[in-house]
């Protein structure tokens, strides 16, 4: 009975057309002499179902797999030059061989040198489809894992004859200008065929060496889609693309003085306060403020902030600015007494950009970027350190120290506060961080005390290294993820500074059942994000439904850092993969929740797509909402999402968000229906700053994000 059902099973895995791979012989450490070899006595290795997840950071893993080649399986194929290998996704790094003869290769293993993980990187190799043998072949893969667990996950492997869609890229690539596209066509074989880009039609003929390019311009002020298809006049077979470039839908910001900062700001009595005032328009300009309660002192040139409080209480401040075009106001209520981040923070962190390639010279210059860029006129003040500061020992007394990168943390948190910026600092309550760097374990008073006399600001602690004691634990309680996190928070608030504490440890033990309790500002709900819409999907919608009751003022959800921009993790920058229509998707929905706003990308080499994505007043003042609700999904069909959040002045936030492939046009009014608002007065659509439309339509995975004065129905 086994038997027949292993043979089923083999027979339905190879088809003519695919052969679907789902097991291995694996072996755990460094690759034994010889082991490519078809030849080669793997009988002492495990077989191993695919997809599996191994233990080993820092390690080697090989994996041998035989598969047999149907008949026909490249005489059949319309392209018979080349095979595709779809090894799905594989954790870190991997090296590809068919036959013994390498057919790909992803990220970087240290026989390389310098380890680079490509572990979002979906594996499709092509190998020259002669490298095939009729009968038994064997694919190989040396698979190197950086940390925690690692190896294939995604999918089983497939292999498959290339088609024309495999053969030929197509790409709309623009430089983030927002106004103009390049629509290139590269192939790997030879074709005549016809290219169709919505407004024109071209007979071409591409070739490896000569590929199709053609300009493309467009307003960028609302979304267009270029589709373009081509047809190979051999084959027949068509591939179409459908691309929808960059555009900006947030207004020019006027020139006269506007306060884009946070209604509502905490801090403890006697603590030092940095402040820069979040005003957009022409510079220079001046600043006034009544209600300043003692203590504290603005800079009227520079707008700037600074002193401290020492008596607990409401204070009401208006600020006044002006510049050669006219005067703005705003009003902040200082609340000095126990909270801090009474509004999601906001600010800049080095992870998603530089990784583990970071230095106080790229912190600087990021810090230079907030300000030149106006990101700071908006309110981003935090610059936040994030891992591979430390050096590799303490000083005698046991004082954590930073490595050669960062000369002087010191200075950089006394340069920030100069600019009313405030600066963020990353540890583990483990012995050491997830990049492997020096942790608090055992040093924790005295790490909280370092951080105060460089001027730290922020804190984020990441469980990483504490995760090896939670794992020796028989079983684990609630009270032993709380007990790392608790101990640290106590030398925190004994520290004369306001520290805000950002805890990382990917939602474990339901972190947000007790962030609060241990005096946690925000706590990451999920792991790691990265710059796919998937990704997105997966940790700012499907995680975040049922956490709403418990953030609010002070203690918030976060869903993680923003990928918008140039990221790369420190592995070379790229623009994020997400569309523009996903990264309005993500800043609204990140608005919704009222998640933290830290900017992942590096902000050096800012564009004008970017810029406008991350500075529109009314899509921050959501997030910066003083009620500080986290927004909620109320209606849900399929390809359709609508998630609304209440504001501090009665009004209500919501986004329509499209979660289909296909653009949808609907009537605002009608959905919000379905979500239970019957809308009163006007509806304001937050991107465009303009009265919403009667009917519209959304891109895929695009968002209409408005604001309106609804009766619950
Ligand atoms: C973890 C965190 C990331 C980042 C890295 C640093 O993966 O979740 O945000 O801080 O560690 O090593």
């Amino acid at each position: 009975m086994g038997f027949l059902l292993l043979a089923a099973l083999v027979a339905r895995a190879a088809t003519a057309e695919e052969i679907v791979l789902r097991e291995a012989r694996f072996h755990l450490g460094d690759a034994p002499e010889g082991w490519m070899a078809p030849g080669f006595d793997d009988s002492d290795w495990q077989t191993m179902a695919i997809p599996f997840k191994w233990e080993g950071a820092g390690m080697y893993a090989q994996y041998r797999i035989s598969f047999q080649l149907p008949k026909g399986f490249v005489r059949n194929a319309a392209y018979k030059g080349t095979v595709l290998f779809d090894l799905a996704y594989i954790d870190d790094c991997d090296e590809a061989f068919l036959n013994g003869k390498r057919i790909g290769k992803s990220g970087l293993m240290p026989l390389d040198g310098k380890p680079q993980s490509a572990w979002d990187k979906h594996r499709i190799y092509k190998a020259d489809a002669r490298e095939l043998r009729e009968g038994e072949n064997l694919l190989t893969l040396l698979v190197w894992n950086r940390r925690t667990r690692g190896g294939i996950y995604g999918g089983p492997l497939r292999i498959r004859m290339a088609r024309l869609e495999d053969l030929v890229s197509i790409s709309c690539s623009d430089d983030g200008n927002a106004d103009h596209c390049k629509i290139s066509i590269s192939s790997d074989i030879s074709f005549k065929g016809t290219v169709m880009v919505d407004a024109f039609s071209q007979n071409v003929s591409v070739t490896p060496e000569k590929p199709f390019e053609r300009e493309i311009s467009y307003t960028g002020v609302e979304p267009v889609q270029i589709s373009v298809s081509i047809k190979d006049r051999r084959s027949g077979q068509t591939v179409q693309r459908k691309f929808i470039p960059k555009y900006c839908l947030t207004p020019p910001a006027p020139a006269v003085p506007r306060y884009n900062g946070p209604a509502v700001l905490g801090a403890r009595p006697g603590s030092p306060i940095y402040f820069r005032l979040p005003f957009s328009g022409l510079r220079p300009m001046q600043f006034s403020a009544t209600g300043l309660p003692s203590g504290l002192a603005l800079d009227a040139e520079s707008g700037i902030v600074s002193g401290s409080v020492s008596e607990a209480g409401d204070y009401r401040i208006e600020w006044e600015a002006g510049n050669a075009e006219g005067i703005g106001k705003g009003s902040l209520l200082l609340k000095v007494g126990y909270t801090l981040a009474l509004t999601p923070p906001m600010g800049w962190n080095s992870w998603n950009c530089w990784g583990l390639d970071i230095s106080q010279e790229k912190v600087t210059a990021s810090a230079q970027a907030l300000l030149d860029s106006g990101l700071a006129d908006y309110g981003y003040c935090y610059v936040n350190i994030d891992d591979a500061w430390q050096a590799a020992t303490r000083d005698s007394d046991g004082t954590l120290l930073p490595n050669e990168n960062f000369p002087d943390i010191a200075a950089l948190g006394a340069w920030l506060h100069s600019q009313g910026l405030r600066l963020g600092i990353y540890s583990s309550p483990g012995a050491r961080t997830c990049g492997g760097y020096l942790g608090s374990l055992g040093f924790e008073e005295k790490d909280a005390q370092t951080w105060n006399e460089w001027g730290v600001d922020y804190l984020k602690y990441d469980l990483c290294g504490y995760r090896a004691i939670l794992d020796a634990l028989p079983c684990v309680l609630q009270a032993d993820h709380i007990r790392p996190y608790l101990k640290m928070e106590e030398y925190l608030r004994n520290q004369p500074r306001d520290i805000v504490y950002s805890l990382c440890q990917y939602g474990l033990g339901e972190v947000w059942t007790w962030g609060k309790l241990v005096d946690g500002n925000l706590w990451r709900t999920t792991g790691d994000i990265t710059d796919t819409w998937e990704s997105v999907r997966r940790i700012g919608f499907n995680s975040q439904r049922k956490l709403s009751a418990y953030a609010g003022p002070g203690h918030w959800n976060d869903p993680d850092m923003l990928v918008v921009g140039k990221v790369g993790w420190g592995e070379g920058l790229r623009d994020s993969r997400l569309s523009a229509d996903e990264q309005y998707a993500h800043i609204s929905l990140w608005a919704l929740l009222s998640a933290p706003l830290m900017i992942g990308c590096d902000l050096s080499s800012l564009d004008k797509f970017t810029l406008n994505l991350l500075c529109n007043n009314e899509v921050i003042a959501v997030d910066q909402d003083p009620l500080g609700k986290q927004g909620t999904c109320l209606y849900e069909e399929e390809g359709l999402e609508i998630w609304g959040k209440p504001l501090a002045d009665g009004s209500i936030a919501a986004g329509i968000f499209n979660s289909g492939e296909n653009p949808v046009i609907l009537r605002p009014a009608t959905y919000l229906k379905k979500a239970g608002w019957a809308v009163e007065g006007p509806c304001r659509d937050l991107w465009r700053q303009r009265e919403c439309p009667k009917e519209t339509g959304i891109p895929p995975h695009g968002v209409l994000f408005l604001k309106f004065n609804a009766k619950q129905q």
